[in-house]
């Protein structure tokens, strides 16, 4: 392992960000990842970066980014109904789908082509097409940045939530994930009542869908409304969707009759940021070298030799604009650094 300085981050941001790392370094197994965080050359400042696809880097990064590249899927153990898969951190999120798909292991099939590596995966619980890595995740493996000690957690100490877990909040920064167990399925169920999916499977006249299927369609659709990061550096979803109490949308509802919306537990609405920013004639706004996504308002891209900065500020005035028509402040899904 071999400590690296001011380090290009370039190809490691999937806005394509042209920043730098005071120091970088690359960790391929448990033992070395430990073996490192226990010599104690970690910085005060450290990040770990799994695929670099949910982060806004602002300004070159004054501290230490961990690249975490622990490889390896394994069917762990099974019975009559599951297999436990686990899969090292470093694993690129889709190739791990694919595996399962290759195999018949239902749950990840909706989350197909999702970008990032599987350890970034349950920090912010990604989730598509109706599913959530929440619902297959059984536990995780990780380091203590600062003791080097393992720790497990099972789906009930993550506290995911919406693009939430605790690894955002009370654990921030404070653990390096090194693999992670799925719990999938010998009896796929296929999951086809989230947008356009079963229309997409009518049209290829399936009628009895495999998870393969599953996977195509989902694929079409994100190829159709997001950028592709070779040509335009993006985030995917740049916030979340706002979710608000009943009475908030019912107002809105007053002004406007087509506001979509999804029911949410407690007497609470979600309201798709997408289609409030498209309200606000953001779509297609470019500001400097970024621009909101024509095609799906919710993704920021790098339009044109961006800074973070410039993304940031468009970002900040989305955030206004839709604050001052709506009354709603959009948070960012991206972290921003
Ligand atoms: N909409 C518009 N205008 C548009 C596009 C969408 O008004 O140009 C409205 C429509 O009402 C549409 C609704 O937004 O029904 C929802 O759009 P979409 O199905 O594209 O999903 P989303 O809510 O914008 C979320 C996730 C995506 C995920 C899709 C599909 C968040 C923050 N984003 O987007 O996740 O792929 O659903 O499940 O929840 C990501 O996290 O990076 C990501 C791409």
């Amino acid at each position: 392992m071999k400590i690296e300085r001011d380090f290009p981050l370039k190809k490691l941001n999937s806005f394509g960000l042209n920043v730098k790392a005071k120091c970088f370094v690359e960790l391929t197994s448990i033992e070395e990842a430990q073996t490192f965080i226990k010599s104690g050359k970690t910085e005060d400042r450290s990040l770990v970066l799994g695929g670099g696809s949910n982060l806004l880097f602002t300004r070159d990064f004054n501290g230490l980014i961990i690249k975490v590249n622990i490889g390896g899927i394994y069917v762990v153990k099974e019975d009559a109904d599951y297999y436990w898969v686990k899969s090292g951190a470093g694993v690129v999120w889709h190739e791990l789908v694919e595996s399962c798909i290759k195999a018949n292991f239902g749950g990840l099939e909706n989350l197909s082509l999702i970008p990032g590596t599987v350890g970034a995966a349950p920090i912010q619980n990604i989730g598509a097409y109706g599913v959530e890595i929440k619902d297959s995740f059984e536990a995780l493996e990780a380091l203590n940045l600062e003791t080097g000690e393992k720790k497990y957690f099972n789906n009930r100490d993550c506290c995911f939530g919406y693009r939430d877990s605790i690894f955002k909040n009370e654990l921030r920064d404070k653990y390096l994930i090194t693999n992670v167990l799925f719990k999938l399925t010998k009896n796929p169920i296929i999951k086809t009542h989230y947008g356009r999916i079963s229309e997409m499977l009518e049209k290829a006249e399936i009628a009895e869908p495999t998870i393969r299927d599953v996977s195509e369609a989902i694929i079409k659709i994100r190829r159709s409304k997001l950028p592709d990061p070779d040509k335009f550096g993006n985030a995917g979803s740049f916030f979340k969707n706002p979710v608000v109490p009943i009475e908030q949308f019912n107002f809105i509802q007053k002004s406007f009759s087509d506001v979509p919306s999804f029911p949410q537990p407690e007497d609470r609405v979600k309201i798709p940021a997408a289609w409030l920013i498209e309200k606000c004639n953001l779509k297609g706004k470019i500001h400097k070298g970024a621009a909101v996504h024509t095609k799906q308002p919710l993704v920021l891209i790098n339009h044109k030799n961006a800074k973070g900065t410039d993304i940031l500020d468009l970002s900040k005035k989305i955030q206004q604009n839709v604050k001052n028509k709506f009354g709603i402040a959009l948070e960012s899904e991206v972290r921003i650094i």
